[in-house]
């Protein structure tokens, strides 16, 4: 059997990704033109992938520009983050062990880094720092790209995902500030910060009281729109001798509200149950698997809501526009119009709803879904 052309669940950067023309080039732009962004959108709308294919793309046309990839997702504190960021950065600027320990001695050498080199010195090479003298350290590993940068005649480029979890850690407010002083004044650095909390990432960048107002460019990356899917998914299927009419695909991509993650699961599913010619049945069924698969993740999310909360997702599931009218709060039991709106700030931060013109809305489409069969 033939591999399914569609790919969710890891990011995608080459055959299965599809648009973001617009994105790349604005992305690349900024990057190459010392223009700081921050990408921000909901969760698996393609950010990753998205800053993957940009990475690549400069990385190997530019040989004076180096791209470090940094990941947040699983750091556990500040000193943590400051470790991995000295050593990727480290490690980006040279291809040889050799330079990497001459570096770190030279330019951290008020901090004493020690090194460590497992089995495979190249990979395993990691950086840790006393941290007697903290405020010094954090200072050095701040502005060590900028020294590396102008020692070794290059240009860095460093990318840091899911960054609002530094948010989390003691001392945010200070070490924003640190952070934005050094970083604003490195003219061979440019950096490029994204994350999927989409609060807390606009409350950090879009906040005129908060050091990283301005730092750069704001991309708000939307989804990919249906006419791009549409023909995604028909090449998808004939490039693998099998057949869907646009408007099944139109289908796939409308159910799943143009989701780049959904729409890439659903039509692997419909892929697979298609014997050569894809059919509504194949679409529906892959939609009840779809849910199906997905549903132990919307239980645990329906059960960290309190009732009321789950009384006025119900509401919104049912198309209800008036949620502090009488009857509606009634009909729900939704509590004083008080409640009401703590309850619908609470949804939003969650990332559960979104207001889309004067309404709201399921952020994810196919909770929505599985949300109407069970409740509504
Ligand atoms: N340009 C694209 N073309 C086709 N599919 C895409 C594209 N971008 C993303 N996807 C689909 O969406 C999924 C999620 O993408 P990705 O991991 O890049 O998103 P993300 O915004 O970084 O997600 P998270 O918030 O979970 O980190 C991918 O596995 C893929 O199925
Ligand atoms: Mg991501």
């Amino acid at each position: 059997m033939k591999k399914s052309p569609f790919v969710y669940g890891v990011t995608v950067s080459d055959a299965a990704f599809t648009n973001r023309e617009s994105e790349i080039k604005r992305l690349k732009s900024n990057l190459l033109n010392n223009i700081n962004t921050m990408i921000i959108s909901p969760r698996r709308w393609g950010k990753t992938s998205l800053v993957e294919k940009v990475s690549k793309q400069i990385a190997n046309k530019n040989s004076k520009i180096k791209v470090v990839n940094l990941d947040l997702f699983a750091t556990s504190s500040q000193r943590e983050f400051l470790e991995v960021f000295a050593s990727e950065i480290v490690k980006a600027s040279s291809n040889k062990l050799d330079d990497w320990i001459d570096s770190a001695k030279n330019l951290l050498k008020s901090i004493t880094p020690s090194i460590s080199l497992g089995v495979e010195p190249m990979t395993d090479f990691s950086l840790q720092f006393n941290w007697n003298q903290p405020t010094k350290n954090i200072k050095e590993i701040l502005d060590l790209p900028q020294k590396l940068a102008e020692e070794k005649n290059i240009k860095l480029v460093i990318c840091i995902d899911e960054f609002q979890n530094l948010a989390s850690f003691d001392n945010f407010e200070q070490f924003e500030k640190k952070m934005r002083s050094s970083w604003q004044r490195q003219t061979n650095v440019t950096y490029c910060l994204y994350g999927s909390m989409r609060h807390m990432m606009l409350d950090i960048f879009d906040n005129s009281s908060r050091p990283f107002y301005r730092f750069g460019d704001i991309i708000l990356l939307p989804k990919i729109s249906t006419k791009k899917w549409i023909d995604f998914i028909v090449k998808g299927f004939a490039n693998t001798k099998k057949e869907i009419t646009p408007e099944l695909a139109k289908t796939i991509a409308e159910t799943m509200d143009n989701h780049p993650w959904y729409v890439q699961q659903l039509s692997h599913y419909t892929w697979l149950n298609t014997n050569r010619k894809a059919t509504n049945r194949n679409l529906e069924e892959a939609i009840d698997e779809l849910l199906t698969t997905n549903s132990p993740y919307y239980l645990l999310e329906t059960s960290s809501i309190s009732r009321t909360q789950l009384n006025l997702l119900k509401a919104i599931a049912n198309n209800e526009e008036q949620l502090t009218s009488k009857s509606t709060m009634d009909e729900y039991d939704l509590g004083s119009p008080n409640n009401v709106t703590k309850n619908r700030n609470v949804l939003m931060e969650k990332d559960l709803i979104h207001q889309s013109e004067n309404k709201y809305i399921f952020l994810d489409p196919a909770f929505g879904l599985w949300f109407r069969r069970e409740f509504a």
